[in-house]
């Protein structure tokens, strides 16, 4: 007990209280110190259980960010494997249409040689015949006056004859240049699917690029006048109906984007070590907010049975394929342009067989 304390006690209570009062004192004070040995020792485990309980709150939360990681890694992996999925559908897609079309542009290559051949002969017979007709012709003030003559001008009029001898030489030079069109498509077809369309070979772009531009004229020719700023380029190891492909959805897509008139723009050049194709169109444009989704798989903007958002996704796989690049700028309202980046003298990776 404090001192003070004890002497005031004494100095205010009888002997005999005042020594009851201190040892209720000294109970209470034991009291008092018991109590907070008990408070100590609760303290004491509340700061063990909330150490523990922490310790388990932060087991937990590494467990969830593991799990967390987890299945971001699962998602991006399904993710590649549904690009994987789609690529090969495209591929084996692109595979068969190529092999229709080189099977269709074998089919016509065949009635189109002989009617070709035909055709010669036919303008040949034609010019024997004229000649007949004007050598008759020479002789036929020589008939006498009277029905045969009469008949004879009566027939020419009706078959208005004056009029076929000058349409048969247009008719058979337009049928001509019909017979050469559609041999040069079906040389652009089968340039186009290339039967060798797995393997890597040296390949002039601007050939590739042309037979593409005929192959999608259709597509393009109400839309845009393409413009060709050719360079030089030298002949590049690839896969020439893949590249071919990459031309023809770019082409497309920019013929898409062109409401009303416009102008697609095809530049080729050497940068640095790199083939560079750019293909620039005066379209809509492409919104910053899109710029970064085009690429995805599924990403479109047209309507349903218009696109299947999987060109250009396609194409990105292709250009990685060559070891290269696609770039893209675009303004909304001014156009875009899509640049092919492709290493004049990198191995490409080989590809696996038959793709
Ligand atoms: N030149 C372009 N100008 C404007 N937008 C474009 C251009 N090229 C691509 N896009 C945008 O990118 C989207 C994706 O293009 P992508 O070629 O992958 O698919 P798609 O053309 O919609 O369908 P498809 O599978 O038939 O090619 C398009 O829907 C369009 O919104
Ligand atoms: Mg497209």
């Amino acid at each position: 007990m404090h001192p003070l304390l004890e002497r005031q006690i004494h100095k205010h209570l009888a002997p005999d209280a005042a020594e009851e009062l201190a040892d209720f004192l000294e109970a209470v004070d034991r009291a008092y110190h018991h109590a907070d040995d008990a408070r100590r020792r609760v303290e004491r485990s509340m700061d063990l259980m909330s150490k523990e309980l922490n310790a388990r709150l932060d087991e937990k939360r590494s467990t969830e960010a593991a799990l967390q990681q987890e299945k971001g890694e699962q998602t991006a992996l399904i993710k590649r494997l549904e690009e994987a999925h789609n690529q090969l559908l495209q591929s084996e897609k692109m595979a068969s249409i190529g092999q229709l079309a080189a099977g269709v542009a074998h089919e016509i290559n065949n009635p189109i040689g002989y009617v070709g051949s035909n055709l010669g002969t036919l303008r040949g017979y034609v010019d024997r015949l004229l000649n007949v007709l004007a050598a008759f012709e020479a002789i036929e003030h020589e008939l006498p006056e009277g029905a045969t003559r009469a008949h004879l001008a009566a027939v020419k009029a009706e078959a208005d004859l004056a009029y076929l001898k000058s349409d048969i030489a247009d008719l058979l030079s337009e049928t001509g240049d019909g017979i050469t069109r559609v041999r040069r498509i079906v040389q652009d077809l089968k340039d186009f699917s290339h039967a060798d369309a797995g393997e890597w070979v040296l390949a002039d772009l601007h050939k590739g690029l042309e037979s593409t531009l005929n192959v999608v004229n259709n597509e393009i020719k109400y839309k845009a006048s393409v413009v060709r700023e050719y360079g030089d380029l030298p002949a590049l190891r690839c896969l020439p109906a893949q590249l071919n492909q990459v031309f023809m959805n770019l082409l497309v897509n920019a013929a898409h984007a062109i409401e009303g008139q416009g102008t697609i723009t095809i530049r080729t050049g050497v940068r640095g070590t790199e083939a560079r194709v750019e293909i620039a169109d005066t379209g809509k444009g492409i919104p910053a907010h899109q710029l970064t989704r085009i690429f995805d798989p599924f990403f479109t903007t047209k309507p349903v049975g218009v696109g299947t958002g999987l060109g250009l996704s396609i194409s990105y796989g292709i250009i990685q394929k060559h070891g290269g690049r696609i770039e893209v700028e675009s303004e909304p309202g001014k156009g875009t342009t899509f640049r092919i980046c492709l290493p004049l003298l990198a191995k490409p990776s080989e590809p696996e067989p038959n793709r």
